[in-house]
C-alpha cells in the first residue's frame, strides 16, 4: 500500500486557498481540508480583480490558511509527501506569493516542491470528484478561460478550440455590472435570470456558422448594452423584470452557444475515442446549473457519460492544485528551487 498525502496552495487571482489531498494506492482520493479566502470584498469597490490588492492579500494570508488547512486535515508538515503549488498561468504577484511560500515550506522540511499549471488543476478535478480515467473530452469554462481539451495524462492535453476573446465567466462579470448587480456576476445573473423570460430579447448566437470548436463571446456583452439602453431610455430606468429578462436572454445564449460547440467537440474527440465517451466540465462557469443541465441532456443524446465536480471544487480552490500536484508526482516529476511563477503558461 502507497499512501501519498499532499499539500496543495493556490493564489492565481482572487481566493487564497490552501488543502490535503490524500490517495491510497489507486482509490479514489480523499479532499482531508480544503480552506479558501475570498477576497472580492476587498476588490468590489473597482468593478474588477486589482493585481496589486491581490498579491498584498494572498502573502498576508497565505501563511494561516496553510496553518487553517493544515490543521483540518490532522496532519503535520512531517506527515506530508509533497507540496504543490499554482506556478501559472494568472495574476504575477499573487502567483509569486504562492510559489515563495511553498519554496519556503520546501526549504524547511526538505519536501519535494511541485509546480501545477491552473488549468490542469480545474481539468483534473473531475478525477478528483469521480475517479473517472484517461481519456476524455473535457470543457474548461472559468473567468479567464473557455477550451475543449482532451485529458490523456497529467501533462499531456490537446487543445481542439476555445474561446477568441472573451472567456463565459468574464460576459457574466460584464453583464453584471452593466445591470449594476454584485460581483462575481455569475451567481448574480443566474438568480436574476431564474425569473426572466429568456425570449424577450433576441440575443445573438456567435460562431455557430463555423464548423470548429472556437467560440466568442465579447459580442453579447455589446448587444447587451445595446438592448439595455432601448428599454432603459424611455423611462429613464431598468425595472427588475428587465434586468431579469436581460440576463436570461443573455444566459439563454450561452447555453446555447456551449452546447452547439460541445456537441462538435464530442464529435471530433468521438473519432479517436469512440471506447470512452467521456464529458467533464470544470472551472467557476461549471457552477451554472442552466449550463451544467444543458450538457447533461447534449450527454445523454449523444451516449455520453456527463460529470462535473461540486460547485465548491468548480471554482478556484487548493484540492484541484494538490490532486495535479499527486498525480505529477506519482508519475516521477517534481520541481526544483528554480521553480518559477509564469503569468502565460498554456497547456
Ligand atoms: O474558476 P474560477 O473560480 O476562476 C477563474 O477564472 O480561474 O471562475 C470564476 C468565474 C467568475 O467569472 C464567476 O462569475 C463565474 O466563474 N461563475 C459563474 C457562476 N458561478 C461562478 N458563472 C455563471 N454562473 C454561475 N453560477
Ligand atoms: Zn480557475
Amino acid at each position: 500500500t502507497r499512501t501519498l498525502t499532499i499539500l496543495g496552495i493556490e493564489s492565481s487571482c482572487d481566493d487564497t486557498a490552501a488543502a490535503v489531498v490524500r490517495q491510497v494506492d489507486s482509490t479514489l482520493p480523499e479532499v482531508l481540508s480544503s480552506i479558501v479566502f475570498g477576497q472580492s470584498e476587498l476588490h468590489n469597490a473597482y468593478g474588477g480583480v486589482v493585481p496589486e490588492i491581490a498579491a498584498r492579500a494572498h502573502a498576508e494570508k497565505l501563511d494561516i490558511c496553510v496553518r487553517q488547512a493544515l490543521d483540518a486535515s490532522r496532519q503535520k508538515l512531517n506527515e506530508l509527501d509533497a507540496i504543490a503549488v499554482t506556478a501559472g498561468p494568472g495574476l504575477i504577484g499573487g502567483v509569486m506569493s504562492g510559489v515563495m511560500c511553498a519554496k519556503g515550506i520546501s526549504a524547511a522540511t526538505g519536501l519535494p516542491l511541485i509546480g501545477v499549471n491552473h488549468l490542469a488543476g480545474h481539468a483534473l478535478t473531475p478525477r478528483l470528484t469521480d475517479g473517472i480515467s484517461y481519456p476524455y473530452l473535457i470543457l474548461l469554462v472559468s473567468g479567464g478561460h473557455c477550451q475543449y481539451l482532451i485529458a490523456r495524462g497529467p501533462d499531456d492535453f490537446t487543445r481542439l478550440g476555445g474561446t477568441i476573446d472573451d472567456a463565459p465567466g468574464e460576459a457574466f462579470d460584464k453583464t453584471a455590472r452593466l445591470l449594476g448587480l454584485p460581483q462575481p456576476g455569475g451567481p448574480a445573473v443566474q438568480a436574476e435570470a431564474a425569473f426572466g423570460d429568456p425570449k424577450r430579447f433576441r440575443f445573438p448566437r456567435p460562431m455557430l456558422d463555423r464548423p470548429d470548436c472556437n467560440l466568442s463571446f465579447s459580442g453579447l456583452k455589446t448587444a447587451l448594452m445595446r438592448m439595455r439602453d432601448q428599454v432603459a431610455a424611455p423611462k429613464g430606468g431598468l425595472t427588475r423584470q428587465d434586468r431579469a429578462d436581460l440576463c436570461a436572454g443573455f444566459q439563454a445564449a450561452v447555453v446555447d452557444v456551449l452546447a452547439a460547440k460541445t456537441r462538435r467537440a464530442m464529435s471530433l474527440y468521438l473519432l479517436e475515442n469512440p471506447a470512452t465517451p467521456t464529458l467533464a466540465v470544470a472551472g467557476g462557469v461549471a457552477a451554472n446549473t442552466a449550463i451544467r443541465s444543458k450538457l447533461e441532456t447534449v450527454c445523454t443524446e449523444m451516449g455520453a457519460f456527463f460529470t462535473a465536480p461540486p460547485l465548491e471544487l468548480c471554482t478556484d480552490n487548493a484540492a484541484m492544485i494538490a490532486y495535479a500536484g499527486l498525480e505529477r508526482f506519482k508519475a516521477g516529476s517534481s520541481d526544483g528551487m528554480d521553480l518559477t511563477a509564469r503569468p502565460r503558461w498554456p497547456l
